[in-house]
This record gives C-alpha cells, structure tokens and sequence, in this order.
C-alpha cells in the first residue's frame, strides 16, 4: 500500500514543490493549508497521478491540526510522513516589533510545528514507525537576517526541538530530520523588486536561486523508508550561499 504524506504548507510554494515530488511515488497525499481553496486546487492537480486530498489546517491552532490529523486518519487509517513546513516571512525591524507580530510569527513558525510534530507522532508511535521532516532555514541558525529577528528565533528553535524529538522518538522508529532552505523562488517572494533577487543571485555561488523541487528532493531523501539510520540532523540547501567567509570571495572565481 502506498504511503500516506502529509505536507502543511502546500497550497503554494517549496510544500506545494514536496507534494508533487511524494506524487512520483504515488503516495496518498494530504494537502494541508490554511488556504482551503488553494490546497483544493493542488490536490485536484496531483490526483492526475495519486490520491491527494486537501485538509485545511491553521497550523498556528492546536485544536486545528489536531481536527486535520484525525480527518486524515479518518480517511487513510494511517501517518507515514509529516512535513512540517507552513511558514510565513514577513519582514519587520525589532525595535518596531509588537508582542502580537511576534506571537503571529513564532506562533505559525515554530508553534505549529510542535502542534504538527506532536499529533503526528501519535499514530506513527502505533505503527512503530514515521517520518517526519520539519522546514527550517539558513535564516536563524546559520545566518540573521534584518527585519526577521521573530523567523530567524522561530527557525533557529525547530532545530532545538527536531533534535530533542529525534531522541524522544527513536525507540519508537519514527525518525525527525530538518531541511534549511537558502533562497528559493517560490509565490512567498511575490513583489520583492528585481534588484533584491538580482543580488541574492549575485550572492549564491551556483549562480540561481533554489527551486522548490531542490528542497523537495532532500525532504524525500529524509523520509525514505530506507534513510531509517538517519534522524535529529539538518540538510542546508541554498546553492553554497551561506559558505563565502567575506562577501568578496566570490569575485573572479
Ligand atoms: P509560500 O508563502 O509560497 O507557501 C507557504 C504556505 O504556507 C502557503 O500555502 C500558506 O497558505 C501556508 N500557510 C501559511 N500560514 C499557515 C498556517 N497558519 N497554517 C497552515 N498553512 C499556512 O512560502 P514558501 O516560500 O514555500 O515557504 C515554505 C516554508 O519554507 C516556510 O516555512 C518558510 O519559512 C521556509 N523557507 C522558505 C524560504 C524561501 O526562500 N522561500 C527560505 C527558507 C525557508
């Protein structure tokens, strides 16, 4: 029987990239959005070549993810693979920063992949087995970024609790792995003016942007039934961005 994957975040962008990827398989896939009519366009897309189906989910609710992950069960009878991955990056200076922005971008960022970690573990925990592969990004733990001080603390804690959970969980053979996107071009980058993507391409060694496919194969490469000695660990895919120890070291190579 084919696996059942669910991906929050994949009305749109690098979920929608993991979707489609899961659909090679021809994995039972869950569309979990908040955006309830995008995730159904996505799914009527992928049930060309698989079983999709979209559950609308505020990850940012527990009561919500809660309600997704049993109408999933309810229709699949199972949970192989989460991807954790609904984000939202809007950018706001600190020193303007109010406690409910705050809350607003932690509470989707890092809360919500607790409240996803958490209802997900429960039928994998019954099955002995699972996947799970959490979105994070270079922004927080490897580099910061101005305007994204409440992302960059978000990002950086899913790996504090990815790697607790993979201790948590490992008896259970349920794995939890983190990918760390660079700079993809996804409909989250909607309006950002030309010189700004110019210049994240200028600053990226492999000379484009990331695809969300390029997140999309190394989330499958972690929730392969066959990657079950790896768990706890963090794959950063941003195209050598985050490596040049100055900003000029690229120049002439
Ligand atoms: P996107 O904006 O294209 O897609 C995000 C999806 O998440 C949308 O479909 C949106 O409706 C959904 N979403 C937002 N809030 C939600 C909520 N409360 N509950 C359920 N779904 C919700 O964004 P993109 O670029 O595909 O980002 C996906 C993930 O990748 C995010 O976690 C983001 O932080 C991360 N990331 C993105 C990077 C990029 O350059 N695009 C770089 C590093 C990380």
């Amino acid at each position: 029987m084919s696996r059942v994957v669910v991906v929050t975040g994949s009305a749109s962008g690098i979920g929608r990239g993991m979707a489609e990827r899961f659909a090679e398989d021809g994995a039972r896939i869950g569309i979990a959005d908040i955006n309830a009519e995008g995730a159904e366009e996505v799914a009527k897309e992928l049930s060309a070549t698989c079983e999709a189906v979209a559950f609308p989910v505020d990850v940012s609710k527990e009561a919500s993810v809660s309600a997704c992950i049993d109408a999933v069960l309810q229709r699949w009878g199972r949970l192989d693979v989460l991807c954790a991955n609904a984000g939202i990056y809007p950018a706001m200076p600190l020193a303007d920063m109010t406690e409910a922005e705050w809350d607003r971008v932690t509470g989707i960022n890092l809360k919500g992949v607790f409240f996803c970690v958490k209802h997900a573990i429960a039928p994998m925990r019954k099955q002995k087995s699972g996947r799970i592969v959490v979105t994070s990004s270079v922004t927080g733990p490897v580099v910061g970024y101005p305007g994204m001080t409440h992302y960059a603390a978000a990002k950086a804690g899913t790996l504090g609790l990815v790697r607790t959970a993979a201790l948590e969980l490992a008896s259970q053979g349920i794995t939890i792995n983190a990918v760390m996107p660079g700079n993809v071009m996804t409909p989250g980058w909607k309006g950002q003016p030309q010189e700004y993507i110019d210049a994240a391409v200028h600053s990226i060694p492999l000379k484009r942007l990331g695809l969300p496919a390029d997140i999309a194969n190394a989330a499958h490469f972690f929730a392969d039934e066959r990657s079950d000695y790896i768990t706890g660990q963090t794959l950063v895919i941003d195209g050598g961005q985050t490596l040049p120890e100055t900003a000029q070291v690229m120049d002439g190579w």
